[in-house]
């Protein structure tokens, strides 16, 4: 295992990039705001297989946080996660300061406007412009081959998929599948959050999403009739339910019945305390 080289600047990038180009290497990016886990590395290992080169970018964005929620206690262990980064084999990691990436009189932002709207995008307004832009900010700088985003955030997914084709980024933007703990639970650097007794009700989230993947497995397409199976352990270990829908994999449009053929995806955003969490899983009908 090698340390990776820790970037501060857009300059120092810049240099990165155009020596790994000079050397006709290609680049895959990860981009994370850090307090990395087994999801975010499994990410980086991916990369490492379809590039030469992976970095990870760790910076935790203040445009995507709105004025109420966790920007200043969001965990952060750059030392620990630069240790991590080079065991998951990222040569480079870019950790810029808040003011190198928005300095006094910054005022570009990118809205991606459909996949934004509705789920995490009503509740926390603002949030995807704030993730999209800084996303757009790291593609322009890094210009990688691929750049790999977990599943879990299935929602800043698509917003950023759209953006990179809106925007002719021409960087390759992949899915991965959302890594969870023994029980079930989507890892998140936010489960850091949880007591001992949160952390075990938590796990209702991605239980009623796999009794709703199941119930549907074995025909069910009513979304109504799913959304109440998938809330009911939710309601059961006391989680505020923020959201439970089932939306249009592809598109997130809205679903009132399930289709052979067409994926469709369910979403869910609880409380625990004032811990929020999401979590999705596909359904598919026979
Ligand atoms: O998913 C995250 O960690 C962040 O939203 C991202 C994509 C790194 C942008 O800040």
């Amino acid at each position: 295992m090698t340390t990776p080289r820790l970037l501060k600047t857009p300059q120092e990038v810049r240099w990165f990039e155009r020596d790994l180009r000079r050397r006709g290497q290609t680049l895959a990016l990860v981009p994370t705001m850090g307090f990395l886990h087994e999801g975010h590395l499994s990410l980086m290992r991916e990369g490492r297989a379809r590039c030469d080169v992976v970095a990870a970018t760790i910076f935790v964005n203040p445009t995507q946080f709105g004025p109420r929620e966790d920007l200043s206690r969001y965990p952060r262990d750059l030392a620990g996660d630069l240790a991590k980064c080079g065991a998951a084999s990222a040569a480079v990691v870019y950790a810029p300061e808040p003011a190198t990436v928005y300095p006094d009189g910054y005022q570009t932002y990118v809205s991606v406007e459909q996949a934004s709207l509705g789920l995490c995008g009503d509740r926390r307004p603002g949030h995807f412009r704030g993730v999209a832009t800084v996303v757009a900010k790291l593609l322009a700088l890094f210009r990688p081959d691929v750049a790999l985003f977990g599943e879990k955030d299935y929602q800043q997914l698509k917003v950023i998929e759209a953006l990179a084709r809106d925007l002719e980024l021409g960087v390759e933007v992949v899915g991965r599948p959302t890594v969870r703990e023994a029980d079930g639970l989507a890892m998140s650097s936010r489960n850091a959050y949880l007591s001992p007794d949160e952390r075990e009700r938590a796990r209702a989230l991605s239980k009623g999403l796999f009794a709703m993947a199941a119930a549907a497995a074995a025909g069910q397409a009513d979304v109504a009739a799913l959304v109440a199976l998938g809330t009911s352990p939710l309601a059961e270990a006391n989680v505020r339910l923020d959201y439970l829908e089932v939306r249009d994999a592809a598109t997130l449009s809205p679903l009132t019945a399930l289709t052979p053929g067409r994926p469709a995806r369910a979403l869910v955003a609880g409380f625990l305390g004032t811990t929020r969490l999401i979590d999705n899983l596909a359904l598919q009908v026979p």
